[in-house]
């Protein structure tokens, strides 16, 4: 296969997943409801972008906007979503709408999100559930860095590569299975769910096939510097904004998720501040 069909899947099974976490609920009600309401996902790094006023931000893989529209709230002048599904960008614009924040969203895969777009950002922000969509780690840094202003700030928050190379199996306890470090071709799925828990009502998703890429954190980091960039600041995270192992972890009251026994064992994000000299 190659790296369009590949896409093409991912593209589909996205699509079936945007309806079915809609359906979810994804605090999407909420962030209508409350005109100041932050996504939680968002709220946990803003502090680290200072004044947004007078900033243009660029958002990518970034889905339904949930979290997009955080950065309309908090005041930036410009603010763009991009994202391969097609549907996860109908549903964002309409949300956008619901909130009364004025969000432009592109339809265009991350690798063509530097043509797809216009001007320089001051910050380019992903999060949580990005990298593992991505063939090629250095293609997708030099995007990255093609988006950015001298001086502007890049942010990744996502899950760690230990953490994905954990095998699904976990009934013997935690077993690396999968590929720690970034491969050719890549770990293809045939599942009907997703990471939500949706209502029996909700919509199945029909396009089951995906697949995935592993990036190591050397691989992850030293395709940021080759691609121009300044690394401030690696964090790696004992917590996870979801849980893939029910019998293995709790979720905390401010909704994270930690292995019960020995959380200290295994990071399960990272975190990365770059900027463009
Ligand atoms: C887990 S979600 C990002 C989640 C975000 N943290 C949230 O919860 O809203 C992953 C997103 O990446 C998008 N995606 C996957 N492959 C992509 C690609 N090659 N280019 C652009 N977007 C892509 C998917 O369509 C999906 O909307």
């Amino acid at each position: 296969m190659t790296n369009e069909q590949w896409f093409a899947d991912n593209q589909a099974n996205w699509n079936d997943r945007a309806a079915l976490h809609a359906a979810s609920g994804y605090g999407i009600q909420e962030l209508i409801d409350d005109p100041s309401l932050i996504s939680p996902e968002l709220a946990q790094d803003l502090h680290r972008f200072g004044n947004l006023t007078d900033r243009d931000v660029i958002h990518l893989q970034c889905h339904l906007g949930t979290d997009t529209i955080g950065f309309a709230r908090a005041g930036a002048r410009r603010v763009v979503g991009v994202d391969l599904s097609d549907e996860s960008l109908r549903r964002a614009r309409a949300i956008a709408r619901n909130c009364g924040v004025n969000v432009k969203y592109v339809h265009a895969n991350v690798y063509d999100a530097r043509a797809a777009v216009d001007g320089d950002f001051d910050l380019v922000y992903t999060s949580v559930g990005v990298l593992c969509w991505l063939p090629n780690i250095a293609g997708w840094a030099r995007v990255v860095a093609s988006l950015l202003k001298p001086g502007g700030t890049f942010f990744i928050r996502d899950d760690h590569p230990m953490f994905m190379a954990i095998g699904e199996d976990v009934s013997d306890g935690l077993k690396i299975e999968q590929p720690y470090f970034q491969q050719d071709s890549p770990m293809t799925w045939d599942y009907e769910g997703s990471y939500v828990e949706a209502p029996e009502s909700a919509p199945p998703i029909t396009h089951t096939t995906s697949h995935e890429w592993n990036h190591s954190l050397g691989e992850i980091v030293s395709a940021l510097i080759d691609a121009g960039l300044v690394i401030d600041r690696l964090e790696e995270i004992p917590y996870s904004a979801w849980c893939p192992w029910p019998e293995l972890m709790t979720q905390e009251p401010d909704g994270r998720w930690r292995l019960t026994d020995n959380p200290d064992r295994l990071p399960l994000q990272f975190a990365i501040e770059a900027h463009k000299p």
